[in-house]
Order: C-alpha cells, then sequence, then structure tokens
C-alpha cells in the first residue's frame, strides 16, 4: 500500500436534518445549502461532479460548474462537442453530486437533460470576458492535441481575427445544459457514522405541478 488512509476520521456534528423541516420542493432546500455554502466562503462551492453514460456503459464522471439554478433545473455550460457532450447526445440522463465537506453535506441529484435555449447560451457567453470567449472557441475540448502550442496558435488567431471587436460570437458548439432533476437526495454528516439522508423522488406531474415524495434512508 503506498499510503495508509485508515486513520483519517472525521467526527461530524450533531446539526441535524429532519423531515418536518424538509419545505415541499427540493430546490428550495437545496438553494438554502447553496446560500449557505457561499456564505461559508467555501472555496468554488458551485463546482459539482457530473457523471454521464458511455456508450459502452461505463460511466464518466468530471467536475463542471453550476451556473444556474431554476425551478426546473441545474444549468452549466460546456463544448457540446466534448466527450461529455457526446455522451448526453446519445444518453441524455445525468447526475451530479455537490461536495461541501466544511459543512459536512453532500446533494446527489439525478435527472433528464437538455441543451437550453441558444438565446440563453447567447447571453451567458456574451456575459463572460474576451478571454474566457476566446478560451472556449479556441479549445477543441476532449480532442487529443499534438501540444499546448495547438491552444496557443489557435487564440492567437482569433485573438487577431477580433482584434477590433470586445465580444465574440458564440461558437455553434459551445452552449448550456440543463439537468431537470427526478430525484434528489441530501446528506448530512451526523455523530457515529449515523448520518441524516433524505431523497426526494419526483412522483408524476399533477395539474402542471412538480409533486415530490420524501423518505428517510438509512445512512
Ligand atoms: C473546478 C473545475 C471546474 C470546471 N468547470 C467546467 C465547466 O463549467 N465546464 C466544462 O466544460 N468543463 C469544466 N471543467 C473541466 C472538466 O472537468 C473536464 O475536464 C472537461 O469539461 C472535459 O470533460 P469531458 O472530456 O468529459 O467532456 C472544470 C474542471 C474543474 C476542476
Amino acid at each position: 500500500m503506498l499510503i495508509d488512509l485508515k486513520h483519517l476520521r472525521e467526527e461530524y456534528s450533531s446539526s441535524s436534518l429532519e423531515l418536518a423541516d424538509a419545505p415541499a420542493k427540493p430546490i428550495e432546500l437545496f438553494e438554502q445549502w447553496m446560500q449557505e455554502a457561499i456564505q461559508a466562503k467555501l472555496p468554488e462551492p458551485n463546482a459539482m461532479t457530473l457523471a454521464t453514460c458511455k456508450p459502452d456503459g461505463f460511466p464518466a464522471a468530471r467536475v463542471v460548474l453550476l451556473k444556474g439554478l431554476s425551478e426546473a433545473g441545474f444549468i452549466f455550460y460546456t463544448n457540446y462537442n466534448s466527450n461529455k457532450g457526446q455522451e448526453l447526445a446519445a444518453n441524455p440522463r445525468a447526475a451530479l453530486v455537490f461536495l461541501w465537506l466544511e459543512l459536512q453535506r453532500q446533494v446527489r441529484i439525478e435527472g433528464k437533460v437538455e441543451k437550453i435555449a441558444p438565446s440563453a447560451s447567447e447571453t451567458y457567453f456574451q456575459s463572460r470576458p474576451k478571454g474566457s470567449q476566446i478560451g472556449a472557441a479556441a479549445s477543441p475540448q476532449s480532442a487529443v492535441i499534438a501540444g499546448r502550442e495547438v491552444l496557443e496558435e489557435n487564440v492567437k488567431a482569433l485573438e487577431l481575427k477580433y482584434a477590433n471587436q470586445e465580444q465574440l460570437p458564440r461558437p455553434a458548439h459551445w452552449g448550456g445544459y440543463i439537468v431537470k432533476p427526478t430525484r434528489i437526495e441530501f446528506w448530512k454528516g451526523r455523530a457515529s457514522r449515523l448520518h441524516d439522508r433524505l431523497v426526494y423522488v419526483k412522483k408524476e406531474e399533477r395539474l402542471g405541478e412538480q409533486q415530490w415524495k420524501i423518505e428517510r434512508l438509512a445512512p
């Protein structure tokens, strides 16, 4: 064994997550936890692990940033031609994990994934600094490249092409996805490994209103 980590053991506090306090909609509890993660000044509180399914059945996971939360779901931005983009085109289902260790909290989300409206991707792309716009346009994300110089040359060419413009046009292959949740689990660390887990599972839509079943799970 190269590193033995068995002695690392964190004791979690007693603050709890109760069914009686759980709001009817999981997005409301998520919003509250995200606000608390921001207030606690955690590094990149909006970083989340995004898991997709590969055609061979293996899962693929990577970290992306949550850039928007709405009643409908969780929005992130990426390159539609990337590995994750190809995986989502073939199978538009994903899982997300947020880990806020300092708050002893984890949120697990499962849902269906859709591209957001091109106009919404446009608005976000135009809000980014020009350097980030160039970076997004310059990188054939997830493609094998011969070396870093490939990116540097792409950046130089784009800087030259758009030297007299404050903005770049949004590349058609860059934009947002929304993960529309069907299941959200909230985990709160408790003493002696008896952690709290509350899961919201989406029921059939009735009268256009989302209904959620809330249950407690064993840790
Ligand atoms: C903290 C952090 C934030 C990231 N945010 C994003 C993001 O918002 N969008 C994105 O496309 N990649 C982001 N990445 C890079 C991805 O983890 C990944 O390397 C990239 O999207 C390619 O993934 P793929 O080959 O599975 O498509 C981030 C990485 C880290 C570590």
